[in-house]
């Protein structure tokens, strides 16, 4: 059954759901890495894929920016069309100075300041965590790979232009390897429902030292990061 932000039928999504912020992405990731994919959702442009990856049934969606955007998608694939594992695939500023540009990072655990957790914990700190056997898998691919990889805790921020810039350096200071918008999130919904969650960076740019990566850069890692994802997802 369509639910109010999916109008996939019944049984169109497989088992995981590879995860991008921007729907464009998603329709790459289809058109460049699955075989006979398929659009089976388009509410809002939000767009959603099934294929295979080497003969393995995968899809792969949007989920647009920040918490509440990607916490109603994965809510409703988890619950409504029976997905059970998702990986996020993004991009993220590094606040850690031993962290390189292009380097991918698992996030471990994802640290926040969006009151998500707290809402669904009686206002208690609750450990936003990955799911263990897609962290050792992706860990793994990557080292196989040979793509320079980073385990450890993130920042899911609400604010994209914070305007309190000396947080980046009390979250290097605690070792937060980077900033996303969704990690947080995403675990919160998996554990609230029972599913398995990852989530996969590539560092886009480093907050502290306000360097970026040139479009040709953010393109191969990207291609890097989305080849250590698919491989996750279906071993
Ligand atoms: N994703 C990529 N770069 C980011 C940043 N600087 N802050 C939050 N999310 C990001």
């Amino acid at each position: 059954m369509a639910t109010p932000h999916i109008n996939a039928a019944d049984g169109a999504f497989a088992e995981t759901v590879l995860m991008p912020g921007d729907p464009l992405r998603a329709q790459y990731i289809a058109e460049n890495f699955l075989e006979n994919a398929e659009l089976v959702t388009d509410v809002r442009n939000m767009f959603g894929y099934t294929g295979t990856y080497k003969g393995k049934k995968v899809s792969v969606m949007g989920h647009g920016m920040g918490i509440p955007s990607c916490s109603i998608y994965v809510h409703e694939l988890i619950k409504d069309y029976g997905v059970k594992n998702v990986i996020r695939v993004g991009s993220c500023g590094a606040v850690k100075d031993d962290v390189k540009l292009m380097d991918v990072i698992v996030a471990q655990g994802a640290s926040t300041d969006s009151k998500v957790n707290r809402t669904r914990f009686a206002d208690h700190d609750f450990a936003a965590i990955c799911d263990f056997h897609l962290m050792e898998t992706a860990v793994g691919e990557a080292r196989k790979q040979n793509v320079s990889v980073r385990v450890g805790n993130v920042f899911s921020a609400d604010l994209f232009y914070s305007p309190e810039a000396d947080l980046f350096n009390k979250m290097d200071k605690l070792g937060i390897l980077a900033v996303d918008m969704e990690a947080a999130g995403i675990y919160g919904v998996a554990a609230e429902l029972n599913a398995r969650a990852l989530t996969i960076l590539t560092v886009s740019d480093h907050i502290i030292r306000g360097e970026a990566l040139s479009s040709d850069e953010r393109q191969k890692s990207f291609n890097e990061m989305m080849t250590v994802s698919l491989e996750t997802a279906i071993n």
